[in-house]
């Protein structure tokens, strides 16, 4: 069956099994944010790579008040060699959440991976590292001063264990990265600019969650400013070769949100997709509406959970098949941009009370 036949039927069978996606009330102008902002939260938001396709804009515009570039802020797209930066790729983003009034979650500035190799090979020593990094973060920090809403500070610092990575960072210069890098952010962005810790796997509420926990009492304990953790939330909705099983249920996740919204830092989904062995099937989508919903319905469970992006628009782009062979089918919105019963299902756990 062609794609898009099995979406069509897929879509009829969801929308018996699940509120219909168009119920009374919500047949004009469903749209994420403002559902988000109805139900007291700041964002609804999407990853963003700038392309020739005519119907992103639009749903942009619908839907989201937020947006996260995927990869042009991040170190191998802005200081390819030393302090030497580019900023024709990144400067277009800003362009744009000025000129569509957007908020941007800007991503990333500490990070082991997309790190040019004459950073993450360089040899370099504590000191020198150091200024490196200083260097590289009040480049960024300044030039968007004011275009950044949040900034992912240091992403997936963490092993699966809770343990910290292994990377140029941490072998480097010890766990003091951490509160170093965060000193350095809040000290050439804006006092508004909210700063998060992101990784992802800390939904399960396990050892890794605790290790962002850790993180988030390292940073504070010098008196230094950390505003939120980002749960990037690359799930699965079934077992598949690189998930030993679906996502947590509501209450994991709940739980999970709470370990450091308890230590009065706000917490966000950053990065939100739920994969699925594919090919997709009417029965498989319907499962992964229900775990769009328990996501958001997690987050509207947390009074500081202040918002949620999901790591794309159309699963036409989505990074999963290229790096998961065999899975896919994550978003919201399928490869024609026509939205999936996942989208009522997310749309159902932001505004169910
Ligand atoms: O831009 C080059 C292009 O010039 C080249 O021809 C092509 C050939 O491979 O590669 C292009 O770069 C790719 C880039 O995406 C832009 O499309 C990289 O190879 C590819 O590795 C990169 O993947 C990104 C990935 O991060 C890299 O780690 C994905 O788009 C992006 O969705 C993904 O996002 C990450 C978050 O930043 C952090 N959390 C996990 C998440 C998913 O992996």
């Amino acid at each position: 069956m062609h794609f898009s036949t099995l979406l069509a039927t897929s879509l009829a069978l969801a929308g018996s099994a699940l509120a219909a996606p168009s119920s009374p009330g919500h047949v004009k102008g469903d749209s994420l944010y403002k559902a988000m902002l109805s139900r007291g939260r700041t964002f609804a938001g999407t990853a963003l790579t700038l392309r020739d396709e005519p119907a992103e804009p639009k749903i942009v515009h619908q839907e989201f008040n937020s947006f996260t570039p995927e990869n042009a802020m991040k170190w191998e797209s802005t200081e390819p060699s030393r302090n030497s930066f580019t900023f024709t790729d990144a400067d277009r983003y800003a362009k744009y959440a000025k000129d569509n009034k957007l908020q941007i979650h800007c991503h990333t500035l500490v990070w082991h991976s997309q790190l040019p190799a004459w950073v993450a090979n360089g040899g370099f020593d504590n000191k020198t590292l150091i200024a490196i990094m200083e260097n590289h973060i009040k480049v960024l920090a300044a030039r968007y001063k004011n275009v950044c809403t949040r900034w992912d500070v240091v992403n997936e610092a963490l092993e699966e264990d809770g343990t910290y990575r292994k990377s140029v960072w941490y072998n480097t210069i010890g766990d003091a990265f951490l509160p170093i890098a965060f000193k350095f952010a809040a000290k050439y962005t804006d006092k508004k600019t909210k700063l998060f810790y992101n990784d992802y796997n800390l939904e399960y509420n396990g050892t890794k969650t605790d290790g962002a926990a850790r993180i988030v009492k390292l940073v504070k304990s010098y008196g230094i400013k950390i505003d939120g953790v980002g749960y990037q939330a690359h799930l699965a909705t079934e077992a598949t070769p690189t998930s030993p099983g679906a996502a947590p249920n509501t209450s994991v996740l709940e739980a999970a949100l709470r370990k450091t919204a308890d230590l009065g830092v706000d917490v966000a989904y950053t990065e939100i997709d739920l994969r699925m062995n594919t090919p997709a099937t009417a029965a498989k989508l319907a499962v992964q509406a229900r775990f769009y919903e328990s996501v958001a319905k997690s987050c509207l469970n947390v009074k500081r959970c202040v918002g949620m992006t999901v790591w794309g628009i159309s699963d036409k782009y989505s990074w999963i098949p290229g790096v998961f062979a065999g899975e896919g089918a994550a978003l919201v919105w399928d490869e024609n941009y026509n939205k999936k019963p996942a989208y009522a299902g997310l749309l159902k756990g932001i505004l169910k009370k």
